[in-house]
């Protein structure tokens, strides 16, 4: 209900940054969506908000290049993140958002908890291990949502969720609880509505 009442209401733009000082003011606790390229984010805040184009969602890995940030009434910040991992974009390019990223992960103080996602038929893999160590360090509390569940059979489905919940053990600021979800279906959008809207 208290979920379904925050993306009811309007969600909006409110601004692409590209360095740590571009931040809006931390007036207000924020919720990031952080992944590998082509992982699902942009997506996944479209079908969070019920709106076709808010987030930029692309089949080019690389489409998100700055800190998107998206404003609810009455509650967090949504923050759209760049992918890390391959990308289609010079090295020079990917380099400074990788950067900015982590400056962004391990220091945004009103950071209230980091949904990290994996692909569904993929797992956790080096470069995701490498994030959430990243967030250990700083204390981040995250919570992985698996995404693109639609792509998989069931069986594959019970798998993934072994090794997510495998690879999380060494993760201490790991929230236990997985979110499954498929953006294309709507499958588990509701239930991270509530919880982003239950966060304070
Ligand atoms: P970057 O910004 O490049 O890091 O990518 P992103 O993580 O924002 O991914 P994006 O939302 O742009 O989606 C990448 C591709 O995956 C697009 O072609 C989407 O249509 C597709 N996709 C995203 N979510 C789902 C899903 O739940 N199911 C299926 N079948 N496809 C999805
Ligand atoms: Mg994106």
């Amino acid at each position: 209900e208290r979920g379904r009442l925050l993306f009811a209401a309007s969600v909006e733009f409110l601004k692409g940054v590209v360095a740590m000082a571009g931040l809006p003011p931390a007036d207000r606790i924020e919720v990031c969506f952080a992944g590998r390229s082509n992982v699902g984010k942009s997506s996944l805040i479209n079908a969070l908000t019920n709106r076709k184009n808010l987030a930029r969602a692309s089949n080019t890995p690389g489409r998100t290049q700055e800190i998107n940030y998206f404003t609810t009434e009455g509650g967090p910040y949504l923050v759209d993140l760049p992918g890390y991992g391959f990308a289609e974009a010079p090295v020079a390019v990917v380099k400074k958002w990788q950067a900015l990223l982590k400056s962004y992960l391990s220091g945004r103080a009103t950071l209230r908890r980091a949904f990290v996602l994996i692909d569904a038929r993929h797992g956790i893999k080096a470069v995701d291990d490498e994030i959430l160590t990243l967030l250990d360090r700083s204390a981040v509390t995250f919570q992985v949502v698996l995404t693109k569940v639609d792509k998989i059979s069931m069986a594959e489905r019970e798998k993934v969720i072994a090794q997510v919940k495998g690879a999380l053990q060494k993760h201490p600021a790991a929230y236990p609880e997985l979110v499954v979800t498929s953006s294309e279906k709507g499958e588990g959008i509701e239930t991270l509505r509530t919880i982003i809207a239950t966060l304070a």
